[in-house]
């Protein structure tokens, strides 16, 4: 074990209590539970450079150097569900986009059937109350010369710990706590998401690919909403009219539209309030 890790003792988070109530097969069955550590994108790195297999899931209810995209710092304060999961092999390159968008829906789709919330996915990769963020995904990579050898699929979801209080993220974020007033069953959330996102992650980049958007079409919530994406530090502001494909958008500007690629996306902002939809039917 790596200096930077601290043995988990009396987490709320039990690695036993997770396994009992796992319905997957190979998700979370390799699981390693920690009271904190730095990120569990790094612990899983180095389990997976160890030869972790697919399926491993790191766990930790603290973490001291949580990552999110594009070099921000995440938040994580105990009480969240800080994980990661190893994939090897990942499925094909390309499909590999489509993952922090299939996280997403994962958490959706597990929140709003163990806690029973209305949580709905915010193209890219975030999950959204009411416009606030309740959770995110970061996809890392791990290539030997030109071979992916494994990706680490890191999830954070705001669960038991008031992001109302924290002046960090109070505007933008709010928790499980924040929503619903009381405590959730983490565990519960965990084996809900992990099952879900089991499931998801044998669609992608099968004919199936059409199922996902069938699915992720129910509990989107950023059809129909004025956003600005930058690509290459070329800015773009238009409706979002539609998913393409699991790993682009249309993206409709004036009596015009383009077609937006997920992997070229540096970032995007949503304007304008949540309930002032743009209609737009344009393709
Ligand atoms: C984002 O929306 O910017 C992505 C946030 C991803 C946070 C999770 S928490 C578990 C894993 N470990 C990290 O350091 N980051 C991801």
């Amino acid at each position: 074990m790596g200096p930077d890790l601290i043995e988990k003792d009396d987490s709320i988070l039990e690695s036993d209590s997770i396994t009992r109530r796992l319905t997957t097969v190979l998700f979370g069955r390799a699981l390693l539970v920690l009271d904190t550590c730095t990120s569990t994108n790094d612990v899983a790195l180095k389990m997976a450079l160890e030869g972790a297999p697919h399926g491993l899931v790191v766990i930790a209810d603290e973490q001291t150097e949580g990552r999110g995209r594009h070099g921000r710092s995440w938040i994580s304060p105990k009480g969240g569900i800080w994980m990661t999961l190893v994939l090897r092999p990942p499925k094909y390159r390309h499909d590999l986009v489509a993952l922090p968008l299939v996280g997403a829906l994962a958490i959706a789709r597990a929140l709003r059937s163990s806690v029973g919330i209305r949580a709905c996915v915010r193209w890219p990769n975030d999950v959204v109350l009411d416009d606030r963020k309740l959770a995110g995904v970061l996809v890392e990579t791990n290539f030997s010369g030109d071979d992916l050898q494994f990706a680490l699929l890191g999830l954070g979801v705001n669960t038991n710990f008031h992001a109302s209080l924290l002046a960090e993220i109070s505007e933008q974020s709010t928790s499980l706590l924040d929503a619903v007033g009381a405590p959730v069953d983490g565990v519960e959330v965990i084996c809900s998401l992990l099952s879900e996102l089991e499931n998801l992650y044998h669609l992608i980049g099968s004919d199936a690919g059409a199922d996902i958007l069938q699915i992720l079409s129910k509990i989107d919530c950023s059809r129909g909403r004025r956003i600005r994406v930058l690509l290459d530090h070329q800015e773009h502001i238009g409706v979002l009219s539609d998913y393409e494909t699991l790993t682009s958008i249309r993206l409709a500007i004036d009596h015009e539209s383009e077609v937006i690629e997920t992997g070229s996306v540096t970032s995007v902002e949503y304007l304008g309030a949540y309930n002032t939809r743009v209609r737009s039917n344009s393709k």
